[in-house]
């Protein structure tokens, strides 16, 4: 048998819970969430550790987890965008980007907020630079960036409450929006989805 035919025994702890399995030496702390976990709201983009779409938290530490193998994962904890959420209320964060327009198509979202959340973790005041450093490596196509500083800011500012979601945000992308047209609207609901990571 081939080296890279083995398989490993790994336990990692995902969102509190701890997973034991088997894993072959070559798949991905991506794969090994999405195929082996059923943990869907993690994207996947390129695959090549360029667009940030899969960006989880593993010890503390924001990663692209296309490119950390399962195996790497062993003995570690992860926070994935499913475990952002307590008992179906957003993060102030999550909040925030429904509030400020950021969620457009989402697929972005998940690891944008596993990004941002990682930084304010670290560093609840940042700067404008900070932030922008800090999501540097996830890619958006919609959004333009800046209603994505703008909602992390408005947590780092404590603007941004824990009750205060209106029933539509009228904002400034195509997307998902009402008829597909930019400066429609993205519904709660839509917005929830995508930034919880079920959609
Ligand atoms: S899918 Fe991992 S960085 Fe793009
Ligand atoms: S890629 Fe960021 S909202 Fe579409």
């Amino acid at each position: 048998m081939h080296e890279y035919k083995k398989s490993f025994s790994i336990t990692v702890r995902v969102n509190g819970n701890e997973y034991k399995d088997r894993v072959p030496s070559h798949m991905t702390l991506l794969q090994f969430l999405k195929e082996r976990l059923h943990f869907l709201g993690t994207k996947e983009g390129c695959s090549i550790g360029e667009c940030g779409a899969c960006t989880v938290i593993m010890d503390g530490k924001a990663v692209t987890s296309c490119l950390v193998l399962a195996v790497e994962a062993d003995g570690s904890s992860i926070r994935t965008i499913e475990g952002e959420a307590k008992n179906g209320e957003l993060t102030p964060l999550q909040k925030a980007f429904i509030e400020h327009g950021a969620v457009q198509c989402g697929f972005c979202t998940p690891g944008m907020i596993m990004s941002a959340q990682n930084l304010l973790d670290r560093n609840p005041h940042p700067s404008r630079e900070d932030i922008v450093e800090a999501i540097s490596g996830n890619l958006c196509r919609c959004t333009g960036y800046e209603q994505i500083i703008q909602a992390v800011q408005s947590v780092a500012n404590g603007a941004t409450k824990q009750n205060n979601l209106v029933g539509v945000k009228s904002v400034g992308g195509g997307g998902d929006t009402e008829g597909g047209q930019p400066g429609g609207k993205v519904s709660e609901h839509n917005s929830k989805s995508k930034t919880g990571g079920t959609l």
